[in-house]
């Protein structure tokens, strides 16, 4: 078999085999098959689109080009939860404390941030010393001890969907139906957990911008998941504007330990209950979701789940003491209101271009060697449906560096859109849909 004659089959269109999947995955996992290939892959397939069958087949052989986690050693029903990629999503953060507070182990391997979005493991680098690359034996140790623990992807677990994420990270080959479900799904069935939910953003800040895409991305990871004998769930969310009002890595911290404190904001609050609550159902912990919502609320009220957060910070090597003074967090040097233009209402933010402000701060990545700066982002005054009069500020930007913020802060007057009618909030759910 040659890379060059798959690469051209799907760049005409062709289905490839099960083995012309595996050999793809297996070559360029082992080093034999070189970025610029798999590059070319990724953009063909992007192009002419991957079947069910072979979106299955290159699941599969990404769960298994490493290891396999078994965690039958662990009592209980372990569950995972993984978003497809959001502005401002900063649930993983809040959300597995809180679970883990009420009883249910949280076996997670989350990301890196991914083109205009954020990552799960960029933010909690936020801690000094965190680390998420640890051992096989430390990631179960901890969720058996504290009920908790999320891992990146390694050499070990799911090394092809490593490699392949920050590749499309770089080359544009992102928002592909199956790419996104292959990468997440590989994720989650090598982790070993018993039930999987499932957060798949819609949205002019998702990577999924129409709502019949979501539930096309959506249905598939579910078949998948429940192919491969796992309780799995689906919520499909909107991104139409950030959720909540911080976008960058600590200043999302900061945000989830306001979650975590019982004071985040509301949208924020809202997902991270009904997320949640799926969690405990899914886990046995809860019959329905009134009872789920009053425990997640309890764990707020009582203090367990903030406990819980320091204990996993802990346990994962970061300074535990930033739970309770965020202060200890990285800071930003520069802050710049930006103000706005004229009198009226916020109708539309582009939300994607909020992300890629933060990016061009520091926040994210522009090529695979890209150093972060967790310090920088902004923060939302004004959202969709709020008043607003000129010179009040819509945000506020977090830089370290004039030039760059400079051209962040004319990109972000660009994605708000202020007229003089109060838009039609209703096209605002914050849940579209549970599958
Ligand atoms: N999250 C992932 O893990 N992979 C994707 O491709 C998109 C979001």
């Amino acid at each position: 078999m040659r890379m060059y004659d798959i690469i051209m089959k799907k760049r005409n269109g062709g289905e490839l085999s099960r083995e012309e999947i595996k050999f793809f995955v297996e070559g360029y996992t082992g080093g034999e098959i070189p970025d610029y290939q798999a590059s070319a892959l990724m953009m063909a397939i992007y192009f002419q689109k991957m079947t069910e069958a072979e979106t299955h087949a290159l699941t599969m052989a990404m769960a298994h080009s490493g290891d396999m986690l078994d965690l039958s050693g662990i009592c209980g029903v372990k569950v995972d939860k993984h978003s497809t990629g959001g502005v401002g999503d900063k649930t993983s953060l809040a959300l597995t404390p809180m679970v883990a507070a009420c009883g249910i182990s949280v076996a997670k391997m989350s990301g890196r941030g991914l083109g205009h979005t954020g990552g799960t493991i960029d933010k909690l680098e936020s801690f000094a010393g965190f680390s998420t690359a640890i051992s096989t034996e430390r990631f179960i140790d901890n969720v058996n001890r504290i009920g908790i623990a999320i891992m990146g992807q390694t050499a070990d677990l799911a090394p092809a969907d490593k490699k392949l994420y920050a590749l499309r990270d770089v080359t544009a080959t992102v928002d592909n139906l199956s790419l996104i479900a292959s990468s997440i799904m590989s994720k989650k069935l090598a982790a070993g957990a018993d039930a999987i939910v499932l957060d798949v953003k819609t949205g002019s800040g998702a990577f999924m911008k129409r709502e019949e895409d979501a539930l096309a991305l959506a249905k598939e990871m579910v078949a998948i998941g429940r192919a491969a004998g796992k309780n799995t769930i689906a919520v499909i969310s909107d991104m139409d504007q950030p959720l909540g009002r911080a976008v960058g890595n600590a200043l999302e911290v900061r945000e989830a330990i306001d979650e975590l404190n019982g004071a985040g904001p509301e949208d924020f609050h809202r997902l991270c209950l009904t997320l949640g609550s799926q969690m405990l159902i899914a886990g046995g912990r809860a019959q329905d979701e009134a009872q789920a919502k009053a425990m997640l609320e309890g764990a707020i009220s009582d203090g367990s789940a903030l406990r819980k957060f320091a204990e996993f910070v802990e346990a994962q090597g970061g300074d535990s003491e930033a739970v309770y003074d965020p202060e200890r967090l990285p800071k930003a040097s520069i802050i710049r209101a930006v103000p706005s233009p004229r009198d009226g209402y916020v109708q539309r933010i582009a939300c994607d271009e909020v992300g890629i402000c933060s990016l061009i701060l520091g926040g994210g990545r522009e090529t695979k060697e890209s150093e972060l700066d967790l310090s920088v982002g902004l923060v939302l005054e004004k959202k969709v449906g709020d008043p607003v009069r000129a010179g009040e500020p819509l945000a506020c930007l977090y830089a370290n560096d004039e030039n760059k913020c400079r051209t962040a802060y004319e990109r972000f007057l660009g994605a708000y859109v202020i007229g003089d009618e109060r838009p039609d909030r209703t096209g605002h759910r914050i849940i579209k849909g549970i599958i």
